[in-house]
């Protein structure tokens, strides 16, 4: 039996922790309802754009034409050398420094910054970053306009083209624009689908290194995101003995246990954390097996659960861990008595939950609940997370966004970099 008391949440920090984290939705429908941007698509939240980060029509068509190549482009993820090669050469004939960083050998990442920070031998202090490759399978680009809008289809137009596209045109509009050559870095990887070896391998080439802010991009339906959940696995599974189910005390019945286990399991998840922020953390016991046959004693039984973290520390699948097997302890020792083994074992790859900066005035804000690449990148101190469309219809088969949704991203993004740094 687990209460709250015994767990360390009690703590003055979880208390300062619980107030930080009093945020919840916040809208600033006030500020949006005078923003030029508000009505440039009914489906976004708006924000209040800085007046320099306002496209010119020359870089909205820039914009348009850019996304509609880069989706052209299929980048499943382990074949994303084609779109790679792309952006490379895109912001290679923009003038920049660009470098190629090595992720596994035949996989590489973009990675780019003005030839002025080069030239000094050092590291920009602030990136723009988002992710290349895609789900599969591929789908084609289309454009499409119904009612008067204008939507770009296509695999990879929302997730993370729909980002990466207003990132650069935002980006080098930005740096063209001042004579202070901001400490601005452009990064795009490889295999964020499928577990971020991309983000991995850039983070270690630049293990050396602390930036200020990144800027990060997915789709966040046009808000800056407050923040996402963390994720932990693990699978209970019984080692029991098998015997003729009219003479069941000659076995160890491992199908009981496992039941037994299961529900000490869920009792867990009222103890576990819960933020404003992030909401409840939550339990899902999502695949059982065991057994051969109703006549029979099970030998064998085992669940795979899965555990959404509303937390941010950094240690909490430590803390949570620790806090099931404690649960779970009598039930081991129980078990164990009866001559059964009752094996607890966590996943690898737990990502702690992660709070995200919003303290940039005049956005819509709002909590995320996918994963992304932000865990994998530590040496960041302010993050920030934002990008047109919906993560809804980011991995199905009718993946879109609008035009309008594209040209808000690229002001929302030059609106961030503005604040990020502030006319010397
Ligand atoms: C366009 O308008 C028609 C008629 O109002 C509506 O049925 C359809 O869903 C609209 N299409 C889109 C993409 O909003
Ligand atoms: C980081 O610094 C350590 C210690 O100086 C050094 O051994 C290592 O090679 C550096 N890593 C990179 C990627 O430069
Ligand atoms: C689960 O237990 C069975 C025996 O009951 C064993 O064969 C299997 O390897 C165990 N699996 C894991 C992942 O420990
Ligand atoms: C979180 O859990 C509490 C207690 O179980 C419940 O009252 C509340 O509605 C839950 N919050 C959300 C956002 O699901
Ligand atoms: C779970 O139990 C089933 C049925 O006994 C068995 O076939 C399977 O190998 C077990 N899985 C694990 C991960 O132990
Ligand atoms: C539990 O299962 C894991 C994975 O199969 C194994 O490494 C570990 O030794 C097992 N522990 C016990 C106590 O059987
Ligand atoms: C967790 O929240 C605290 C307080 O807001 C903050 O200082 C810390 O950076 C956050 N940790 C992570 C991993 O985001």
């Amino acid at each position: 039996m687990v209460s709250a008391s015994s767990y360390h949440f009690n703590t003055p920090y979880f208390s300062h922790f619980l107030c930080t984290l009093f945020v919840g939705w916040h809208t600033f429908a006030n500020v949006a309802a005078q923003s030029p941007s508000a009505s440039a698509s009914a489906t976004s939240a708006s924000f209040t754009s800085d007046p320099e980060a306002t496209l010119t029509a020359d870089e909205t068509k820039e914009l348009f034409d850019f996304h509609k190549k880069l989706v052209k482009i299929p980048s499943t993820t382990f074949e994303e050398a084609e779109a790679i090669q792309f952006v490379f050469d895109y912001i290679s004939d923009l003038g920049y420094y660009v470098e190629k960083v090595d992720v596994d050998g035949s996989r590489y990442d973009v990675f780019a910054y003005p030839q002025a920070i080069k030239d000094e031998g050092t590291w920009p202090e602030v990136l723009i970053t988002s992710h290349l490759d895609t789900v599969p399978p591929y789908i084609p680009f289309e454009r499409r306009e119904e009612n008067g809008t204008i939507y770009h289809f296509g695999r990879g137009s929302v997730d993370a083209k729909g980002a990466v596209a207003p990132q650069i045109v935002a980006a080098h509009k930005f740096l063209q624009a001042r004579t202070d050559t901001p400490s601005l870095g452009l990064l795009f990887v490889v295999g964020e689908e499928t577990g971020g070896d991309g983000m991995k391998a850039f983070a270690k080439y630049a293990e050396n290194v602390t930036f200020s802010a990144a800027i990060f991009g997915e789709p966040t339906e046009s808000k800056l995101a407050t923040g996402h959940k963390g994720s932990l696995g693990l699978t209970l599974n019984i080692t029991g003995k098998a015997a003729h189910s009219a003479y069941e005390w000659l076995g160890v019945n491992a199908i009981d246990f496992l039941a037994e286990g299961i529900t000490a399991l869920n009792a867990v998840e009222s103890v576990l954390p819960t933020s404003e922020l992030l909401g409840n953390s939550t339990i899902n016991v999502g695949r059982v097996s065991g057994g051969v046959a109703s006549n029979v004693v099970p030998a064998n039984a085992n669940a795979s659960v899965s555990i959404r973290v509303a937390q941010n520390i950094t240690s909490a699948p430590d803390d949570i861990s620790a806090l099931i097997e404690e649960a779970l302890a009598p039930l081991v020792r129980r078990a164990e008595h009866a001559g059964a083994i009752f094996n607890v074992t966590f996943a690898a790859g737990a990502r702690p939950a992660i709070v995200l900066d919003t303290d940039i005035p005049g956005f819509e804000i709002g909590p995320v609940f996918y994963g992304t690449d932000i865990p994998s990148l530590p040496q960041v101190k302010k993050k920030y997370l934002y990008g047109p469309a919906s993560i809804k219809v980011a991995h199905g088969p009718d993946e879109e966004l609008t035009q309008d949704e594209l040209v808000l991203a690229a002001e929302a993004y030059g609106t961030i970099l503005a604040h990020i740094f502030p006319p010397s």
